[in-house]
């Protein structure tokens, strides 16, 4: 199993038990879940659940997404990779997907970061098709999605909200990357 990626400017790692008041830092933070269901966390011990669960989907499903810390600084400013996902849709996929601290938006880290999980899923993994998902109203999440080169199939309702469905074959990614 991969446990760490490296892009430019960022490590990525999987998550750990020591790493939850780091994170609890960004998922306490209401503006980070304006597009999430608007359920920011109030208990650290929420983070400690979380953290539980993406380490058992690193188990179970061989895969999981990533920890970004800035290799200059050593912060971690969020999380971003590929996950099996299993509750969104009718059907299971692998998603990509990324979070990060306010402060941090902007810099392109979604864009970096999620280009990285692409050519570790398609290259290393062997993925047949990665997809991603966002509420129709989360234009940056949206502009990443087809920044990367995924491209818009259809929408959907997810627990009411209105969501744009992106997905990128391996093929038409090994054309345009090798
Ligand atoms: C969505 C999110 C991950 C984007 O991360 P980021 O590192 O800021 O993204 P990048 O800088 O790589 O790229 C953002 C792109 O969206 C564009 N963008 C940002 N806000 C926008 C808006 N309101 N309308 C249109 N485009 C917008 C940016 O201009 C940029 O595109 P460009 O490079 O063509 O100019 C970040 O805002 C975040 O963590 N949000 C909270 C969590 C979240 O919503 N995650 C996604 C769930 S689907």
């Amino acid at each position: 199993m991969i446990t760490k990626i490296e892009t430019e400017r960022f490590f990525l790692r999987h998550f750990e038990t020591e790493d939850a008041s780091a994170l609890f830092e960004m998922e306490h933070i209401p503006e980070v879940h304006t597009y999430l269901g608007k359920q920011p966390l109030t208990d650290i011990n929420q983070m400690h659940e979380v953290i539980k669960g993406v380490k058992a989907q690193y188990q179970k499903n061989k895969i999981g997404r990533m920890l970004v810390l800035d290799k200059k600084t050593n912060e971690l400013v969020g999380w971003s990779g590929l996950k099996l996902e299993e509750k969104i849709r009718s059907f299971n996929y692998y998603d990509i997907g990324y979070r990060f601290k306010p402060q941090h938006w902007g810099k392109g880290i979604a864009t970096e970061t999620a280009l990285a999980s692409l050519k570790l899923g398609f290259e290393t993994l062997k993925l047949p098709e990665i997809c991603g998902a966002a509420d129709v109203e989360n234009l940056a999440s949206c502009r990443v999605l087809q920044k990367i080169g995924l491209k818009f199939t259809e929408q959907f309702t997810f627990e009411g909200t209105l969501c744009n469905f992106y997905r990128l074959r391996k093929e038409d990614w090994l054309a345009n990357n090798s």
